[in-house]
């Protein structure tokens, strides 16, 4: 039995800041206290440091086929990634197939994570269809597989969108078991119409990839998707928000009840729409969906992490190089593959960025980043605190360390980095996973393969409300 004693940190979660030890044995939060003085095989001194939960983030896609590429991060680099930064759990999206069985597609996605991840792992699962094959396996995937969480894409047209009808089911389907229905809310039917359109009258470059997808069609979606969560009485989460009309959708549902949540990326937080137009054809380094908005949507995010408008930041790390995988784009902006590589720098970018320009506290920080995500996704109190009889996942963080993001120093399988340049203040020294070093004084120190997958909880209020039958769901 391996026993570590983290001494004289300042141990920091979502809701205190304290001095104190904290003694971990077999993998778990033993005894938090003042000098403590309890046997270990090994005393880590964290003077001058932050002792965090490990970073949770709830939204990644590794090994993901997508615009006619595979994604440049698997599950063995992208966790590695992401332990550097500071995150020790995350939960990908498992991409389905319409026709094929759901469980199969979950087999695939184990076998791209088994023996790979260097930390622990969940799965959200896409419904892109909803017929009697696929009620008749949900309850199985959420109860035993323990993937509470479904995933529907309201926008990428005859790739992976779902219509409402479809939606609505979901939604249905998902309050009855306890799961958390989370949307990509676009309008994805007018954004096909604005890219043909623009293409056509030849605008091929970057930039037409955020023009034809606006901001008023994010906020539809989120609205039309907040009103369906509303009527099927169902938890809604949205991932990704950028702008300003969608956090006025989602603020609007909660003012009146509505189980719904939102999540941030740090890209939408501090890049902005004119990143796009860098010359050389550049811009498709920032091609995200949705896309990157007009500086002043920045503001809007920030506060409304600060009052509690959106709860959770996601890095959508969706990472393609840019030579050999965006430029499958040259000449036609559609075809550039969506997503950025943003996994290892979600933590201190935010923390530099949030805490220290005094845009959110501490204890913000600690929920957002971590707390708010093992509980909104069934991993808590297990992961996302400080506490006794949790893993120890524990970030040993230097507030004070600076360093100059950039893909020449940052461990992601991708040939650029979208913060090229930004200065952070604030890193992650050492990070123990279940309480084993994976990076030590910023060194990498763990195993491929120590990861393990998280069979994640349902949700409590599932099982209050009187549901609509499943008969009617099926119709
Ligand atoms: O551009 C993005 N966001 N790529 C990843 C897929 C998605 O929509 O989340
Ligand atoms: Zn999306
Ligand atoms: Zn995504």
């Amino acid at each position: 039995m391996t026993a570590r004693l983290i001494k004289n940190g300042t141990v920091v979660t979502a809701a205190d800041t304290y001095a104190a030890d904290v003694l971990i044995k077999e993998g778990i939060i033993a005894k938090i206290g003042l000098d403590l003085t309890d046997e270990a095989d090994e005393i880590i001194d964290a003077s001058g440091k932050y002792v965090f939960p490990g970073g949770i983030d709830p939204h990644t896609h590794l090994e993901m086929p997508f615009g006619g590429t595979v994604t440049a991060d698997d599950f063995a680099t992208g966790t590695r990634a992401a332990a550097f930064g500071g995150t020790t759990t995350i939960v990908d999206f498992c991409l389905t197939t319409k026709g094929k069985p759901l469980s199969e597609s979950i087999k695939t996605w184990h076998n791209k994570a088994n023996g790979k991840a260097v930390i622990d792992y969940g799965f959200h699962l896409m419904i892109g269809e909803i017929n009697d094959e696929v009620l008749a396996e949900l309850p199985a995937i959420v109860k035993e597989e323990g993937i509470t969480s479904l995933k529907v894409f309201m926008a990428y047209k005859n790739v992976f969108q779902a219509d409402d009808g479809t939606l609505f089911r979901t939604l249905l389907a998902a309050k009855e078991l306890g799961a958390m229905v989370m949307v990509h809310a676009e309008n994805g039917d007018v954004i096909d119409f604005l890219i043909q359109k623009a293409l056509a009258e030849g605008n091929t470059d970057p930039i037409y990839h955020a023009l034809t997808r606006p901001s008023i069609i994010e906020g539809e979606a989120t609205g039309r998707a907040a009103k369906l969560a509303e009527l099927a009485g169902a938890r809604l989460y949205v991932v990704h928000v950028t702008c300003a009309e969608a956090v006025q959708q989602i603020a609007e549902a909660r003012n009146k009840g509505v189980d719904i949540w939102g999540e941030t990326c740090p890209q939408y937080l501090v890049l902005d729409q004119s990143y796009l137009e860098k010359p050389d054809f550049e811009g498709a380094k920032y091609v995200w969906s949705p896309p990157l908005r007009e500086a002043f949507h920045q503001e809007v995010l920030w506060n409304a992490l600060k009052s509690g408008q959106l709860q959770t930041l996601g890095s959508d790390h969706c990472s393609f190089n840019f030579d050999g995988q965006k430029d499958l784009g040259l000449g036609d902006f559609s075809k550039i593959p969506n997503g950025g590589p943003v996994i290892e720098d979600r933590f201190s970018l935010f923390y530099s960025e949030g805490v220290n320009k005094g845009r959110i506290t501490l204890h913000q920080f600690v929920d957002i980043v971590s707390t708010r995500n093992a509980k909104l996704f069934g991993l808590f109190p297990r992961k996302g605190t400080i506490a006794v009889g949790s893993d120890a996942d524990i970030v040993i963080f230097d507030p004070l360390a600076g360093r100059t993001l950039s893909a020449k120093t940052h461990h992601m399988n991708v040939d650029y980095n979208p913060f090229e340049g930004m200065q952070v203040t604030g890193e992650p020294i050492s990070v123990l996973s279940r309480g084993e070093f994976v990076i030590q004084d910023r060194q990498f120190v763990g195993a491929m393969g120590a990861g393990r997958y998280l069979k994640r909880a349902p949700y409590a209020a599932a099982h209050a409300a009187a549901s609509v039958s499943k008969e009617e769901i099926k119709r």
